[in-house]
């Protein structure tokens, strides 16, 4: 049985304020035992937030990684400092990686490779245009996405990863997929993963994001194909992302 997993994902939005927020909320509020909570702040938040939530169950990530170890790259960030300040997450190929900041498959691949050698769990991120969608190339688009990293990994690695399947004409848009569209892709995925290995399909997280909020969650979760949830704007409300953590439980 795959737990549910909901993480935030912050964006470039956020304050050390809003870690408090969050830090005081979880001393009140009891998340539902069987779900997995992880927050993905920006950077510089990221000690903060992992000491802030040190006795809480709410996990830290942070939203894209360097896909080399160390030296003269201005401005990057490491696997390993990630490390060092106790992140577990990291988003990997986030679509507004991908098209503000160049991140091709290959980029891709790169930073998974490099969230497992310092042992953080990659959230890969999956996901069409609307272009694509209507284009009929859905499948197409994001089981190419997933090859792209799959077919380079081994079997222990690929067991690592959570997925995330988010349509890029959801994000930000207020327009979510209908339940029914998600579980489709979300079901492809899975009968992809089983390919590889039965066990794998079985046992990997896919998470859905696009404007997912407290009233649609539970419609979403409640397909099986559906582990959880990638929550971008309704993550910096605390009340809006603890019920969405409630409608998983
Ligand atoms: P959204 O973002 O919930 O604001 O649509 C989701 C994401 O980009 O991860």
């Amino acid at each position: 049985m795959r737990t549910p997993l909901i993480a935030g994902n912050w964006k470039m939005n956020g304050s050390l304020a809003l870690v408090d927020a969050f830090a005081q909320a979880l001393v009140t509020t009891r998340l539902p035992a069987r779900v997995e909570v992880a927050l993905m702040v920006p950077f510089p938040y990221l000690g903060a937030a992992a000491r802030a939530f040190r006795d809480a169950p709410v996990a830290v990530g942070a939203q894209t990684l360097s896909d080399q170890p160390a030296g003269a790259f201005t401005g990057e960030v490491s696997g390993a400092m990630l490390a060092d300040l106790g992140a577990r997450y990291v988003l990997v190929g986030h679509s507004e990686r991908r098209s503000l900041f160049g991140e091709d498959d290959a980029g891709v691949l790169a930073r998974v490779q490099a969230a497992l050698a310092n042992g953080l769990t990659p959230v890969l991120c999956l996901g069409e245009t609307l272009e694509g969608r209507e284009a009929g190339r859905t499948e197409a688009v994001v089981l190419g996405q997933l090859a792209a990293v799959f077919d380079a990994l081994g079997p222990d690695e690929r067991a690592r990863l959570v997925l995330a399947y988010e349509p890029v004409w959801a994000i930000g848009t207020g327009r979510t997929a209908t339940p029914e569209q998600a579980q489709a892709v979300h079901a492809a995925i899975r009968a992809r993963l089983a390919d590889y290995a039965p066990a794998l399909a079985e046992a990997l997280k896919i998470l859905y994001g696009g404007s997912m909020k407290a009233a649609n969650a539970g419609e979403l979760l409640a397909q099986p194909d559906i582990d959880g949830g990638l929550v971008g704007g309704a993550s910096l409300q605390v009340d809006d992302f603890l019920a969405i953590c409630q409608s998983a439980g």
